[in-house]
């Protein structure tokens, strides 16, 4: 399978490369960004980022680095459910809203009628509405376990029907 390049009004949504991990590495290696994520460790090494960008080889097509002008910004990918971060320079700008969009349209044009699952810790409140711009609604919370934090947390499990995309996107 080939890796498809989604592109944006602004934004370039690329596979990741090796060139990447440093970067990633600056980026990621931020609590307030790893928090609110369930497996990435606080704090990141270079090390972390090469073995995640290595083991992203079985995800082809599922994962994408999120560029402006070359440079990265954040990580999105569809694997198994819709998950995303943003470097904090580039937070509130729209960016999320906008790759987020790109992948669900992806993700529709690929998957027929499959739902997308995704879902937030409580107190997320930027990336639930990012989720809730798309059509996501809850379903569940969940218990669930943060590296960064260590602990256990509450997920809000979400969930977007092909029908509620296209009533809010078709
Ligand atoms: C959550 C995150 C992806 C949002 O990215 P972003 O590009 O800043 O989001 P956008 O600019 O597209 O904003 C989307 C909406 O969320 C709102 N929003 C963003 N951050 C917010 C916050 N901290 N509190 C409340 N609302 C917020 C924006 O106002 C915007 O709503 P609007 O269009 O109605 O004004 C980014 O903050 C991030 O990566 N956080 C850390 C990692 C993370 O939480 N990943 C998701 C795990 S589920």
């Amino acid at each position: 399978m080939t890796h498809p390049v989604l592109c944006t009004q602004r934004l370039i949504l690329r596979p990741l490369v090796a060139e990447d991990a440093e970067a990633l590495t600056t980026l990621i290696d931020d609590y307030e960004v790893a928090k609110w994520l369930t497996v990435v460790p606080h704090p990141y090494t270079h090390a972390d980022a090469e073995w995640f960008i290595a083991d992203q080889a079985k995800n082809e097509g599922h994962v994408w680095a999120i560029t402006r002008d070359e440079t990265l910004m954040g990580v999105i990918g569809d694997v198994r459910e819709l998950g995303y971060w943003l470097g904090r320079p580039y937070w509130g700008h729209g960016y999320m809203k906008e790759a987020a969009r790109a992948v669900t349209t992806h993700w529709y044009d690929t998957h027929a009628s499959d739902p997308l699952i995704s879902g937030h810790f409580l107190g997320n409140a930027g990336s639930r509405s990012v989720l809730q711009s798309l059509g996501f609604t809850d379903t569940h919370i969940e218990p669930a376990h943060s590296k960064a934090q260590d602990k256990e947390v509450q997920l809000q499990r979400m969930r977007l029907t092909r029908a509620a995309w296209e009533a809010k996107h078709g």
